[in-house]
């Protein structure tokens, strides 16, 4: 069978994973219509869905050690993304109104409901994992990931830096990228890996290799974002353009130029294309390109 290109390939992954999306808050007893009309709205909303691809494929890249369902790590952490961003763009953190090209989850909910949303959505995403998986492992590593010292710790320092109260050096910036980003991009491989193999675990060399490729690619990824704030346009990102200088965030274009983080982004791309290349995942390598030059 011919190579299926990249682009109608992701296509088919989101247009899969999409409709499992839809299918995953069902109404029930106890659960206000309200809530759920907003946790959809936002988890619904036309976003990339790459950490659950993410998932997919590292299950894949670990095919032939297990033959567990990723699914429910896939939508769990789509779930833990779509609360961060809810809240990322509430008024005492971004403040932004315009996300995957619809107004904000407060904007069109109020600030009471999105909040509750995001809190919602992120509680639904364990429950998820608890109820798919026996391997507790997996609700550690989305704990890990997501938490204090993963992408709510990550989120606190870029407030602080924010408020002027941090050092702006390269360091506290990567450091800042790795948790705020990084962790949750991550832990989409080690969960994939988990998932696939589980009630067993992942031989530890492919998993060593997924952590390696994850948190290189999540620091691309938040370069690219980065710059798509200061090169993008609104239309294509679905959110506002340019807030990052004006909200005094420290990124990577504010303190090294938009040149020097391209090369930087490039530089991680193959970084990870190195250490993904024994696994034969060849989509995996595609991501890589992907991800490096998106304009959304
Ligand atoms: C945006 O993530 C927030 C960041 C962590 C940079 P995405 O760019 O993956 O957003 P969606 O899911 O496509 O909307
Ligand atoms: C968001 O970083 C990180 C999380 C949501 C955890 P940004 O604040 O740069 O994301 P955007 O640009 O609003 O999507
Ligand atoms: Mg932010
Ligand atoms: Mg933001
Ligand atoms: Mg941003």
């Amino acid at each position: 069978m011919m190579h299926e290109p990249f682009p109608s390939f992701l296509a088919g992954r989101r247009a899969a994973i999409e409709a499992r999306l839809h299918e995953a808050l069902a109404p029930r007893a106890g659960f206000p219509e309200r809530l759920r009309e907003a946790m959809r709205y936002s988890l619904l909303a036309p976003g990339k869905r790459l950490r659950p691809l993410l998932v997919l494929l590292a299950a894949e890249a670990c095919g032939s050690y297990g033959g567990g369902d990723p699914w429910s790590a896939a939508l769990a952490v789509e779930m833990v993304h779509v609360y961060s961003l809810i809240h990322d763009d509430l008024p005492a953190m971004d403040d932004d109104d315009l996300r995957r090209g619809l107004p904000t989850c407060h904007v069109r909910y109020g600030e009471g409901l999105a909040i509750l949303a995001g809190d919602a959505l992120l509680t639904e995403a364990f429950a998820l994992l608890a109820a798919a998986y026996p391997d507790p492992a997996l609700c550690l590593e989305l704990s890990l990931a997501a938490g204090a010292s993963g992408m709510v710790g990550g989120q606190v320092d870029d407030l602080a830096m924010e408020a002027g109260q941090s050092e702006r050096s390269l360091a506290k910036l990567e450091a800042v990228h790795l948790r705020k980003t990084g962790a949750l991009i991550r832990s989409c491989l080690r969960l994939g890996a988990r998932a696939a193999c589980c009630p067993g675990t992942p031989p530890p060399d492919v998993l060593e290799r997924l952590d390696a490729y994850g948190r290189c690619l999540g620091l691309v990824f938040q370069i690219t974002d980065d710059l798509l704030d200061v090169t993008g346009q609104s239309a294509d990102t679905g959110k506002r353009v340019n807030k990052d200088a004006a909200r005094n965030k420290l990124t990577y274009p504010g303190l090294l130029g938009i040149e020097e983080s391209r090369q930087r982004a490039a530089q991680l791309v193959e970084e990870a294309r190195r250490v993904i290349a024994p696994l034969a995942a060849p989509r995996l390598e595609e991501l890589l390109t992907f991800v490096l030059h998106r304009d959304r």
